[in-house]
């Protein structure tokens, strides 16, 4: 069976003691067996929310380098991460991608890096407007999968979770219909059973983009959506402990 994930993606928000607070306040609302936390949070945070989080509440770097160590002023290693008991990574958000100028290429150095570390991925990927408007999103997103993702073995992609985003639903208040998005789902899945087989049964794939309390449970309700990548409304514990209770 497929875990529902309910992730929050905090972005650049909060500052650090902000953010212990909020996973002390998330820590208190009752999160199902069947249901996996994990909160996506900036680095100067992951130590200080990592050793308040409770053992349902699991802590997510929003991004590192693939390269062991060395001369990359600025940025942060798989194996810095894992001594801080960090175990799940975001990568590929359409903000790296388009702000930072992330690559199909070196997005697939960081998932070749994070899997042979056995870290857990989430993998981002969505259109934006313009090829949506063309309808060409299936192509894009097959495009991105199989630049980034699809070279993984099908022991490597168990640790995968993939997180459908369309650019022009994130932070938008604009969400893909649950239909829009159940389309996107089901062809993802096509995909990876082209390419895995049965274990693609096994594979989580989340919707992300202006998920909130109102639209979380008909989107969560869909047969492929398995839960959310959640920005703003993982901010606010009220919100995202009901985004929690959605599945
Ligand atoms: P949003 O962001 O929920 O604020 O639209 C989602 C995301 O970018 O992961």
């Amino acid at each position: 069976m497929r875990k529902n994930i309910a992730a929050g993606n905090w972005k650049m928000n909060t500052l650090p003691t902000e953010g212990k607070d909020l996973i002390l306040a998330l820590n208190t609302q009752e999160i199902p067996d069947d249901t996996t936390v994990i909160i996506g949070v900036p680095f100067t945070h992951l130590y200080l929310c990592n050793d308040v989080a409770s053992h349902q509440v699991n802590i997510a770097a929003q991004n590192c380098y693939f390269e062991e160590k060395g001369a990359y002023t600025g940025e942060i290693s798989i194996a810095m991460l894992k001594d801080i008991n960090i175990q799940y990574v975001i990568i590929g958000h359409s903000e790296r991608r388009e702000i930072f100028g992330e690559s199909d290429e070196l997005l697939k150095s960081k998932v070749t890096a994070l899997s042979q570390a056995k870290m857990k991925t989430i993998f981002c990927c969505g259109e934006p407007l313009e090829v949506r408007k063309a309808e060409n999103q299936n192509n894009f997103v097959k495009a991105q999968l199989e630049a980034s993702l699809f070279h993984l073995s099908a022991e490597e992609i168990k640790d995968v979770v993939i997180a459908y985003e369309p650019i022009w639903a994130i932070g938008t208040g604009e969400t893909a219909s649950p239909a829009q998005a159940e389309d996107m789902h089901a062809f993802i899945r096509s995909l990876l059973t082209e390419k895995y087989g049965d274990l693609a049964q096994e594979i989580s794939i989340l919707y992300g983009g202006s998920v909130k309390p109102a639209n979380a449970k008909e989107l969560f309700a869909q047969p492929n959506i398995d839960g959310g990548l959640v920005g703003g409304a993982s901010l606010k514990t009220d919100s995202f402990a009901e985004i929690i209770k959605s599945f």
